[in-house]
């Protein structure tokens, strides 16, 4: 699946380079701030407040190399081997793997159509819990406003932490976005993670945390031992990007064009999939689930090696899962394709449909007539 903006909008690799060439001559080649370039932390402030409601000074932001590092970071500051951390399930791999790897116990907590089922939570707190409260990934579900403060208040009473993973940047298509938990955090225990990866590129490594006072200084050693700072003239080519409006303009053409794209998907989907597939987690983002209950998962899976051959590149939505779903699904991602590529892409879809029900012997299911 391909995610990056850069798809979207085929003027940003000039826009960057721009930026880049302006940077390289403006920055001093010592080494950088462990935290990130005020200038950028600045800016950073400014774009969480406008665009996600929460309200930051430069001291608290740490500017890191994507997701992954900031994960890794979390995973060095606040987990020792044998502690047990809680994810989301399903969840993106790349966690995961971050937290086993530091030798981290994962303890899967089911979700539902309202994000992570709170009253599944363990008595005894685990060291961390980590959600995509703002389109959990994959499934695409938006955690509902009750779960958010439900969950803040098991981690205020239990002195847990929770990581917010905000990786797609609330690319919402039909409706205002809730409040990110770190904006409606009253007692410090929020660890807000934000990605470029989606926005702009995943190749710029860009990422940032905003982190609790208490584990500030804690963070911005680990960032130190990691790897002094992030590039210097990245850090500087974004702030002016961030500063002269030029990174709105892009978000904001970036946020057209995908809902451009996100209609033409769901109208695609209906007219060729029709009551087939159920979508889900289509509000926000850059992907949505179809889920299949009227099949197995054999009968989704076997026919995906097929599909690539065809250049139609299914995921089931089972391989995120560490705890299997009883109903199968895909995840279906949009951005990256143009509109006559969704519909094509659909069509052919549908004929994989078509082959399995033929296959299976269903009647009716057939739509012949988009
Ligand atoms: C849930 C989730 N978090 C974060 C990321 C991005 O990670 P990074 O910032 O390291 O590129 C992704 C990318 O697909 C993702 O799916």
């Amino acid at each position: 699946m391909q995610y990056a903006s850069s798809l979207i909008n085929p003027g940003l690799g000039a826009s960057w380079a721009r930026r880049l060439a302006r940077a390289a001559t403006e920055t001093a080649f010592g080494y950088g701030v462990d935290q990130g370039l005020p200038f950028l932390r600045e800016q950073i402030c400014r774009y969480v407040a406008k665009s996600r409601g929460i309200q930051t000074t430069p001291d608290r932001v740490i500017v890191v190399s994507g997701t992954r590092q900031a994960l890794a970071l979390c995973s060095r500051v606040l987990v020792d081997e044998g502690e047990t951390i809680a994810i989301e399930d399903p969840q993106y791999f790349g966690t995961r793997q971050q937290f086993a790897a530091y030798g981290a116990r994962v303890l899967p907590m089911p979700t539902d159509n309202e994000g992570l089922i709170c009253r599944a939570l363990p008595t005894a707190a685990p060291r961390l819990i980590l959600v995509t409260p703002a389109h959990q990934f994959p499934s695409g579900t938006v955690m509902s406003l009750q779960r958010r403060l439900q969950l803040l208040n098991y981690a205020g009473a239990r002195f847990c932490w929770i990581v917010e993973d905000d990786y797609d940047g609330g690319l919402h298509h039909d409706s205002q976005p809730l409040s990110p938990m770190r904006a409606l955090d009253r007692n410090d225990r929020v660890i807000h993670v934000g990605t470029l990866s989606r926005v702009m590129f995943g190749s710029l490594r860009f990422g940032y945390m905003i982190v609790p006072e208490a584990l500030r200084d804690d963070f911005v050693h680990a960032k130190n031992l990691a790897d002094f700072s992030f590039s210097a003239i990245d850090q500087l080519a974004l702030a002016h990007f961030m500063d002269d409006g030029g990174f709105e303009r892009h978000i904001r053409f970036v946020h057209k064009e995908l809902r451009v794209r996100h209609r033409a998907m769901i109208e695609g989907l209906r007219c060729y999939a029709g009551e087939r597939v159920k979508i889900a987690g289509a509000h926000s983002g850059m992907h949505l689930v179809g889920w299949m209950p009227d099949y197995d998962h054999d009968e989704v899976e076997t026919p995906l090696a097929s599909a690539a051959d065809c250049g139609l590149g299914l995921y089931s939505i089972a391989r995120f899962y560490l705890v299997r779903p009883s109903t199968p699904g895909l995840v279906l991602g949009y951005a990256a394709l143009s509109v006559t590529q969704i519909r094509d892409a659909l069509q052919l879809f549908g004929e994989c449909l078509n082959t399995i029900d033929a296959r299976a012997r269903r009647l009716g299911s057939n739509i012949d007539d988009c």
